[in-house]
């Protein structure tokens, strides 16, 4: 009797104890470090190097191990570094497309190697859905139109309205759904006609370039709508170089909200700026974690912004922007 209680005890505290090393198993993988590779597409504005920083800082405040790729402005080198990413395999791979074509051969291999992923800023164009898993960003086509809206309740009194517009790098998102956003909410107004439409590529000494030919070849401009805030700059200045006051001459209107396009709204020589918020570091890494933990997410998460004006009455008060 004595001789199976003493084996009976020792069941017991066996069965303990293999309970408690299969309760550390999970706690194991929950400390696993989470590798994400992330491809960025280049360093063309303040708005990419304020997005560089908080994917870089979020990361780092998750614990997540990151490997980053800047792809100099080339679809190629992006491809590239999402490849490289799935020979290492990588728990998550996130990118922002320079472009919206091209993509399917190279998702089709993550896929296949069973690496989410998560698009990041810019969308592309694809026939399979299946190819990523959420695209986290802004409604450029909300963007574009809040631009219209702004021009439209501030011209109500206006005859004709002649626009030069300055796009960005073609078949991107952004460029694509500002110009369609734009156009969609202007209408058939007959007295609002967009005289011209050249692409600065979202750089600012393209935007200076461009600005300066649109006001070699067109006697009149009332508006500029700017599709970012360095091409802004850049244009503000070809402006200021032909003798006219940027905001009273041409009234400008803009999108991104970097710090130094709110401090040309502040003084004046930008009349309205649709913000594009930069700071999506946190999201990504937050359903990256959730993603590898096998938690649902959206299919698509919409940055929250606003529309910065002129008439605001909080330009002074506004925190530093941080891009
Ligand atoms: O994709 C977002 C756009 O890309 C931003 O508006 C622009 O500044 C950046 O280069």
């Amino acid at each position: 009797m004595k001789k199976s209680l003493i084996i009976l005890a020792m069941l017991i505290s066996l069965l303990l104890s293999s309970c408690s090393l299969s309760q550390e198993k999970p706690e194991a993988t929950d400390e696993k470090v989470i590798l994400l590779g992330y491809a960025q597409l280049g360093s063309e504005s303040s708005w990419r190097d304020g997005n560089t920083k908080s994917i870089q800082e979020a990361a780092q405040a998750h614990g997540i191990k990151l490997y980053f790729e800047n792809a100099e402005q080339k679809q190629a080198k992006q491809i590239d570094a999402i490849r490289s990413f799935i020979a290492y395999r990588v728990d998550v791979i996130a990118f922002s497309p320079i472009v919206k074509d091209g993509w399917d051969i190279v998702l089709g291999e993550a896929k296949a190697a069973g690496i989410p992923v998560l698009l990041v800023d810019r969308g592309i164009s694809t026939e399979d859905e299946s190819l990523y898993d959420c695209f986290i960003g802004s409604d450029f086509i909300k963007e574009g139109e809040q631009a219209a809206a702004f021009l439209k309740s501030h011209t109500k009194n206006s005859d004709k309205v002649r626009i030069v517009e300055i796009t960005g790098t073609p078949d991107s998102t952004p460029m694509r759904d500002r110009y369609n956003g734009f156009r969609q909410e202007l209408g058939q107004d007959a007295k609002y006609e967009i005289i011209g439409s050249v692409s600065g590529d979202f750089l600012r000494s393209k935007g200076k370039e461009s600005m300066k030919a649109l006001l070699a070849q067109h006697k009149r401009i009332d508006v500029l709508y700017s599709h970012n805030d360095s091409m802004t700059l850049g244009a503000v200045k070809a402006i200021e170089a032909a003798g006219l006051v940027p905001g009273k001459d041409i009234m400008v209107i803009s999108i991104d909200g970097e710090q130094k396009a709110i401090d040309l709204l502040r003084q004046g020589k930008i009349n309205c700026v649709v913000e594009c918020t930069p700071m999506l570091g946190e999201t990504v890494m937050g359903l990256a974690q959730k993603l590898v933990a096998g938690e649902e997410i959206p299919r698509v998460v919409y940055s929250q912004e606003r529309v910065f004006t002129q008439f605001d009455t909080d330009l002074e008060t506004l925190p530093p922007r941080g891009y």
